[in-house]
């Protein structure tokens, strides 16, 4: 089958969703998502938005702030326009329906957490995300130019190299005239055409073993752009949360807010001792990767499977309040957080790198605009301050909705476009290839591209994945596409990337921590 439409969306979290909302008027708009539209990173953020909405904070504090957790990686021109445009796509999010928590005096009730230097996260008691998801479907079912589509699997962007011009060198003359859709229903490949397209596909947490991150994020954004020669910029900084909930037999992995930390959690190892001032005098509040870094060095020191956080010390009615989700998961499983310390260990959580994009949200890919997780703006720097992931993905949708409305006016349809090649091909019949592969991969990315890395991890991990890569790639051409080979392909491209430019970087920084280069710094 094929379609055209104005705008083609890859993705239905907050990048996606609010960009549709914000180009439908002008032009045919179709999002899909690879499963259900509500299946998304961002409906299980927990803490909130981060915003400046009250004095004593300003937007040179938040700036500060962000640039202080980035490692000053950050580009500080993105930062400030992201914290300057925060009040207002805060109040488009309420404008379409969201809900965040308001205290007694009507002022919203802001929340902190680690790396804030004020209470500036909005938030819906400790389901933040899902409220806002919620609001953002109710409104795209009800805007008549936007279709949904939750059977599509995007499997590559249509570019030059689908017309016979084979672009094996980097060039910047690459355009993206839409996407091959593997429908997953009729498992047929459909050709979209688009006269802009946005990857807003989220994060990579399944390349690792223990993630916060559902089983859509797998780096499939990333990994198209990158097959489609587009810059992908500091897939190194990858964030490990400090605290999810320590449950081996679940994936994802439960989140553990660290609006907790912010509240008065504290950390301690079994034995009770308060470790976190031994590495930083913020203690438990101090930047994310800070936290994961000593959570994992004190867990090696000690032998340990997993460290606690304690807000026992806090009122029990209080607790259940603010953290109704956590508190009843946790009692599903035992432990009255009012009571009992919660057992917990750190999960990867987060990229901070990906396609990199200009202050509109363009790609180095003409027509490929790039929004949310899969980006990279340069707001986030070596390490992303919490909460302001959220930020960043309605800042830069709004951005990327604003030039791509100017931009849909001067493009044309390509013409000419072949439908997907599948010749010779046939179904791969021993799923056992895929299932093991992926493990493959995720246990040489946790065990040797985790928290802290080396040289030699490196490169063994580099090694071991470049084998895996060609017998992927082999598999990918001798069969019909489906979505579980193709996320595959993708989360050992991601793989790749990040180690790779791990090995780049010659020093620690942010959330790239090697052994090699530095003694445990955990200050800055
Ligand atoms: P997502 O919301 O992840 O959406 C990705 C979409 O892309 C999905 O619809 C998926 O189906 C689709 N997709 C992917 N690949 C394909 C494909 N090949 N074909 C078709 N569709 C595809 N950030 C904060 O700022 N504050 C928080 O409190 C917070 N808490 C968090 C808690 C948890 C547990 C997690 C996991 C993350 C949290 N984050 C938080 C991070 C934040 O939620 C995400 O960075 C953000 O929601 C990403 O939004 P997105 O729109 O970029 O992608
Ligand atoms: C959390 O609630 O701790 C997650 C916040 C974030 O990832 O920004």
């Amino acid at each position: 089958m094929r379609k055209k439409v104005d705008f083609l969306v890859i993705g239905s979290g907050i990048a996606g969703l609010s960009f549709a909302l914000k180009v439908a008027d002008h032009g045919k708009v179709l999002v899909v998502s690879k499963t259900k539209i509500g299946e998304t990173n961002t409906s299980y953020a927990q803490g909130g938005i981060a915003s400046v909405m009250y004095e004593p904070d300003d937007f040179e504090k938040h700036i500060e702030d962000t640039m202080i957790a980035g490692d000053h990686l950050s580009k500080k021109d993105v930062v400030r326009m992201v914290v300057e445009n925060g009040p207002d796509q805060i109040k488009q999010l309420i404008d379409w329906g969201t809900n965040f928590d308001k205290a007694n005096d009507q002022r919203y009730d802001l929340h902190r957490e680690g790396g804030h230097s004020e209470h500036r996260i909005l938030h819906h008691q400790d389901n933040t995300g899902f409220e806002i998801q919620r609001a953002l479907i109710e409104q795209v079912k009800n805007h008549p130019n936007i279709e949904i589509n939750d059977k599509y699997f995007a499997v590559d962007i249509i570019t030059q190299h689908h017309l016979g011009e084979i672009t094996y060198r980097w060039r910047d003359d690459i355009e993206c005239y839409g996407a091959y859709l593997l429908n997953q229903e009729t498992e047929k490949v459909d050709t979209v055409l688009a006269k802009v397209t946005l990857m807003a596909t989220g994060g990579i947490g399944n390349i690792y073993q223990t993630t916060t991150n559902p089983t859509i994020a797998t780096g499939d954004g990333i990994a198209m752009a990158y097959r489609a020669k587009g810059i992908i910029e500091n897939m190194e900084f990858v964030q490990f949360h400090p605290t999810s909930l320590y449950n081996p037999k679940e994936r994802p992995s439960f989140l553990i807010t660290e609006a907790m930390r912010g509240y008065g959690g504290l950390l301690r190892r079994r034995d009770g001792e308060l470790f976190m001032k031994k590495y930083d005098e913020r203690g438990s509040l101090a930047p994310r990767d800070i936290v994961a870094r000593a959570i994992d060095n004190e867990m090696k020191n000690t032998g340990e499977d997993y460290l606690f956080l304690d807000v026992t010390h806090k009122d029990a009615e209080e607790t259940k309040a603010h953290f109704p989700t956590i508190y009843n998961k946790c009692l599903e499983l035992g432990i009255d957080i009012t009571k009992d310390w919660i057992p917990i260990v750190p999960a990867a959580h987060y990229l901070c790198g990906g396609i990199k994009v200009d202050k509109k949200g363009r790609s180095s890919i003409k027509n490929l605009y790039a929004a949310g997780e899969c980006s990279s703006t340069g707001l986030h720097g070596a390490n992303r301050l919490a909460s302001n992931s959220l930020l960043e993905a309605i800042v830069y949708a709004d951005f990327s909705a604003k030039h791509a409305i100017k931009k849909i006016a001067k493009t044309e349809f390509k013409t000419k476009i072949p439908n997907w090649n599948d010749e010779g091909t046939s179904h791969a019949e021993e799923l056992v290839l895929i299932t093991q592969t992926n493990k493959e991969v995720e246990q040489i990315m946790s065990n040797y591209v985790g928290i802290v890395r080396s040289n030699l991890r490196l490169k063994r991990a580099l090694d071991r994945l470049e084998l895996i890569y060609r017998e992927t790639e082999s598999l990918f051409d001798s069969s019909t596409v489906t979505r579980k080979l193709c996320e595959l392909r993708n989360e050992i491209n991601v793989g790749y990337l990040t180690i790779r430019m791990a090995m780049a970087r010659k020093e620690s920084k942010g959330l790239h921590y090697t052994s090699d280069h530095n003694k445990l710094r955990t200050k800055r």
